[in-house]
């Protein structure tokens, strides 16, 4: 792997050997690369949980974190994304996580630049890290995707999570099932819709998706009470969930709206979990695109550790 910048086009073997990895890393405290390595964060857009896993993952990494804020950068003085992410390459930096507003320019940098490029979030295009984190989640709950039938709820024409879940999940043999307010589907995905309330009484994982309403562009909404009990998980559309179906959420979780706040950090809910193994995940792409790209070569950490148990 060069770049980690879409989950389309991973094949089933290198998504498996992710989650692998990434369980790996949940089972050992180590920091692999011995090499003095930089590492930077640029954010282009908000970001609370991936901003902050990457860092605590860089650092379980044992990789200099360089901080960039765009607000104080000379993006202010009209640098573009390309030069900002030139100057960071050239002072060092061994690999950029990139998030940005707009779609596919996060791809269209990977290919500008000969250091790896992470894909944190690109405009409603892909966010293939959070993909990654839920996919590790559903594992740990089913240790297997084939089978699985998989609702994505919500605003689904303005995801980027909707769009890498539903084709890694596919990918992974599991059935997806998308649901949406009808001005909120994408027709260019090519997955059936249903209604929330067959969604909940069939699947084994509902994964509901935040409002992105910073897309909207000035669109009217109807109020959150509404918007809960036509097309959210409310407490009575929960009780009728499979037995052992699981609810996930990428956050930030508008509660009240996509779900019924008692239901945030209910039995059910895997919504911290799924933050939980953001850290795992982004080190196993990391460790990946550091290694295959021969900037380090990590001591094989399973043989570092049985030295330090000795
Ligand atoms: N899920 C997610 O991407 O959250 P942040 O916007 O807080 O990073």
């Amino acid at each position: 792997m060069k770049h980690f910048v879409s989950m389309k086009n991973l094949s089933e073997h290198e998504i498996l050997q992710l989650i692998k990895l990434s369980e790996e890393f949940r089972q050992n405290e180590i920091h692999p690369f011995d090499k003095q390595l930089f590492a930077a964060n640029l954010f282009f857009e908000p970001s609370t949980r991936t901003k902050v896993s990457f860092t605590v993952a860089q650092r379980k990494l044992g990789l200099e974190v360089l901080d960039f804020s765009s607000d104080i950068s000379s993006v202010t003085k009209g640098e573009s994304i390309y030069d900002t992410a030139r100057t960071f390459e050239s002072v060092g930096a061994s690999l950029l996580v990139v998030r940005h507003p707009e779609d596919n320019i996060v791809q269209q940098l990977s290919e500008e630049l000969s250091i790896p490029v992470i894909n944190a979030g690109d405009g409603k295009g892909e966010h293939p890290t959070q993909s990654l984190l839920d996919l590790i989640t559903i594992h740990q709950e089913y240790q297997k995707f084939n089978g699985l039938k998989v609702a994505i709820v919500g605003d689904i024409k303005h995801s980027r999570v909707a769009r890498s879940n539903a084709y890694a999940l596919t990918t992974l043999g599991a059935k997806v099932f998308l649901s949406s307010k009808p001005d909120w589907q994408d027709e260019t995905l090519p997955f059936p819709y249903i209604e929330i309330d067959e969604a909940v009484e069939q699947c084994d994982v509902v994964m509901l998706l935040r409002i992105q309403h910073e897309r909207h562009q000035g669109q009217a909404m109807m109020t959150s009470e509404d918007y809960l009990q036509r097309y959210g998980l409310t407490i009575e559309r929960e009780k009728r969930m499979k037995q052992n179906a699981i609810i996930m959420h990428p956050a930030p979780v508008n509660r009240g709206v996509e779900i019924d706040d008692s239901l945030v950090e209910c039995d059910r809910s895997r919504i911290f979990k799924q933050m939980t193994n953001g850290v795992t995940a982004r080190m196993a792409v990391m460790y990946r695109l550091i290694q295959d790209g021969g900037i380090a070569h990590a001591n094989d950490f399973s043989q570092r550790n049985a030295v330090n148990s000795r």
